[in-house]
């Protein structure tokens, strides 16, 4: 079922950018002060109830690793907000452990199929190189480049066309809901009636793409055009998993491009490094360059797990910790990431880092499906911007936590 749309004013977060003073307190929050604090924890409390709250911060590698890995004793809590979103039949990041999820993953797989990847490149590759070459050496690097590589890749590839009227709210509507769904879990009804308004706008763009498609078939390289030549699963589920591929996508590879372009503009032997690799086409090497940005600047300060029934992590260490039957439990690679335990000097950019210590994609069960498609679409993107020794003509505007303006100047 579709949830109507609610008369009014559309919601938009271009309107909803917080004023100079509130902008400056949530960078400050999100980018200084919370790293500040868990890594405090990190070190002396790595496990901690959060005082007169439900909730238990978890900061250290291990510790973090081990939730990730124990999904049946940590599942998530996200189907509260999927069932108010009227969201049927719910999608992979909001299930458990069951033969449901895997039934559902393999189904994703086969729609979002790994050979699609060099199509994906050619996307991400022709809408870099023409944007860069269409603004001809001064660009808005989130709105005019990554944005409309992002939008390319929905509407070319999933086969959903975005109207241009419906633009702005579709790319609000989806980071509104998956602020709704990963953000403060608030279900407060003012918070679910706007994530209501904003994943309706997203609905009529799949559903209009879904029946768009049935009078002129869509060729099978996208995944509409797949999914119905095939006959792999009905339109119901279709809308389902569209819905979920893209909600994990535009806001993080927003959030993802944003933040590792800051880190390589900003640290000079990232900055070397990536040029040089995208000089060569090292594409291999662009993507450990922007794997290390985000782990140095990563998207969000954590993820949610809860505990049905009470736990004890830390098993097989000399440390164990108790948590309590119903505790939300919040989880943060971000922190992880930065553990001097297992990340030799994790403050220095070093691409050459084993892969084992990345927790961008999140780690074990949840393990993010789409996570070969944002490293195809970053590596193209990063290899056509780094090859033209481009420069911030300042500091970047954040809308909230999202990067939304960075203008540079760039070789043309
Ligand atoms: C750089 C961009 C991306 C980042 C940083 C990212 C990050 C993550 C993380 C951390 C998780 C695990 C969440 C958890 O355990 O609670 C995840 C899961 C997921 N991601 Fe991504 N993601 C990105 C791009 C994408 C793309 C491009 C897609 C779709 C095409 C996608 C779809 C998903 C889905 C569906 C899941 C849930 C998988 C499951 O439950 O089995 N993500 N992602």
């Amino acid at each position: 079922m579709t949830i109507p749309a609610v008369p009014g004013k559309i919601f938009s977060l271009k309107d909803k950018r917080p004023g100079p003073i509130a902008q400056f307190l949530i960078t400050f929050l999100v980018r200084k002060l919370i790293p500040f604090v868990f890594g405090v924890l990190r070190r002396f409390a790595p496990v901690f109830r959060f005082p007169f709250t439900n909730t238990v911060i978890v900061t250290s590698f291990d510790h973090v690793q081990e939730v990730f890995q124990r999904q049946n004793d940590f599942p998530v809590p996200y189907q509260r907000q999927v069932d108010l979103l009227d969201w049927k039949p719910t999608f992979l990041l909001a299930m458990k452990d069951t033969p449901d999820y895997w039934q559902t993953l393999e189904q994703v797989k086969k729609i979002w199929s790994a050979s699609d990847l060099e199509f994906v490149r050619e996307i991400a590759r022709d809408v870099s190189e023409a944007e860069l070459k269409k603004a001809g050496g001064r660009i808005d690097a989130i709105q005019d480049l990554m944005v409309p590589v992002t939008e390319a890749v929905i509407e070319r590839y999933y086969g959903v066309p975005i109207p241009a009227e419906a633009r702005q709210p579709f790319f609000d509507g989806c980071m509104h809901v998956a602020g709704f769904l990963f953000g403060s879990q608030s279900l407060a009804p003012k918070a679910v009636e706007s994530a209501q308004q904003a994943i309706s706008t997203v609905w009529k763009v799949i559903d209009d793409a879904i029946a768009a498609a049935h009078k002129n078939p869509l060729p099978e390289n996208t995944i509409i055009g797949r999914c119905h030549a095939l006959k792999i699963t009905n339109d119901e589920h279709l809308r389902s998993y569209l819905m979920g591929m893209i909600m994990g996508y535009l806001p993080t590879n927003t959030l993802a491009n944003g933040h590792a372009f800051d880190v390589i503009l900003g640290d000079a032997t990232a900055y070397r490094i990536g040029c040089a690799a995208a000089e060569k086409e090292d594409h291999e090497l662009v993507q450990r360059v922007v794997r290390e940005a985000l782990r140095i600047s990563y998207i969000l300060p954590g993820l949610w797990r809860t505990t049905p029934e009470a736990v004890e992590l830390g098993i097989g260490s000399t440390k164990t910790y108790k948590i309590e039957k119903d505790r939300m439990v919040y989880i943060s690679g971000m922190s992880a990431m930065k553990d001097p335990r297992r990340i030799a000097k994790p403050d220095t950019f070093d691409p050459e880092r084993s892969r084992d210590v990345y927790m961008v994609y999140g780690h074990g069960f949840h393990y993010c499906v789409g996570a070969a498609i944002a490293d195809v679409m970053m590596e193209e993107i990063f290899t056509a911007l780094l090859r033209r020794a481009p420069r911030a003509e300042g500091k970047m505007i954040f809308n909230g936590n999202f990067p939304w303006t960075l203008n540079i100047t760039y070789r043309s």
